[in-house]
């Protein structure tokens, strides 16, 4: 039986290219978004994989987002909890709203897409969850206390739900993607995205394809003894 996965954010950006990557590896992609209509279905007309709306910040909408997939698609055995916002600002300037909407989603969010089905990988004795970090969460960065704090509490998730569901063989893993060429990291001033990538080893910016790879290779069956790990993809920016 193919196996059933759930990509947040799953239909633009990285979410995208991990949602088709998941797909050519012989996975049932269901991919949410929260609001650009437009986006998703053009994403599913091109891939064949299907679309669900609701906002991941919220809690009721999204279990019952995972009771509708799993209703039409089956039991979900992988989650890949990607979907994420910025709103940057230096501290000084950033408000309560741009903290708390940017906590809501990026960490809340994961929260919300992974209890609802928790429970029914525990019984299953089988799950994959892959949580998308960030490099920001690694090393922290100017203008994204609030990003930064949520990337780096999706480390600590993982290692804690690895230590929970290792005895059911349920993996919990994080990959940090480092500065990726995406709408994201485009909508970042030319400036300062041009001095950033003058930071990167590389030479350039990451493809959303690169990041859909590590998350290929931590959902596979085989990779059950690779648990509360992290995968840095960032063109040797950064080393923890
Ligand atoms: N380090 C040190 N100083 C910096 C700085 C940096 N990285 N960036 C800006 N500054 C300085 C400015 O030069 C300025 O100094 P002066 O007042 O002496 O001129 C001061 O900080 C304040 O700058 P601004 O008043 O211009 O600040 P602003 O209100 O316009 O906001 C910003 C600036 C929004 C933070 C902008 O610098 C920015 O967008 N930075 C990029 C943040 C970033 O990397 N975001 C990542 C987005 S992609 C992503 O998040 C995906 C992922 O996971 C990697």
């Amino acid at each position: 039986m193919a196996r059933v996965a759930l990509v947040t954010g799953g239909s633009r950006g990285i979410g995208a290219a991990i949602s088709q990557a998941l797909k050519a590896q012989g996975c049932t992609v269901a991919a949410t978004y929260a609001g650009n209509d437009d986006a998703a279905a053009k994403f599913t007309s091109e891939t064949g994989i299907k679309t669900y709306k609701w906002n991941a910040a919220d809690y009721e909408a999204s279990k019952a987002g995972i009771a509708k997939v799993e209703a039409e698609l089956g039991p979900i055995d992988i989650v890949v909890a990607n979907a994420g916002i910025t709103r940057d600002a230096p501290f000084h300037k950033m408000t309560p709203e741009q903290w708390k909407e940017v906590i809501d989603t990026n960490l809340t969010g994961v929260f919300n897409t992974i209890h609802p089905v928790w429970p029914g990988m525990r019984e299953r004795k089988f799950g994959r969850i892959v949580v998308i970090s960030s490099i920001n969460g690694q090393k922290g960065q100017f203008g994204q206390v609030n990003y930064a704090a949520t990337k780096a509490g999706d480390l600590g998730v993982v290692k804690s739900l690895a230590q929970e569901g290792a005895r059911f063989n349920i993996t919990a893993n994080a990959v940090c993607p480092g500065y990726i060429a995406t709408e994201m990291v485009m909508a970042v001033p030319e400036k300062v995205r041009e001095s950033i990538i003058g930071q990167i080893p590389a030479g350039r910016l990451g493809e959303p394809e690169e990041i859909a790879r590590c998350v290929a290779f931590l959902v596979a069956d085989e990779a059950g003894f690779i648990n509360g790990s992290t995968i840095s993809a960032n063109g040797a920016q950064f080393f923890v």
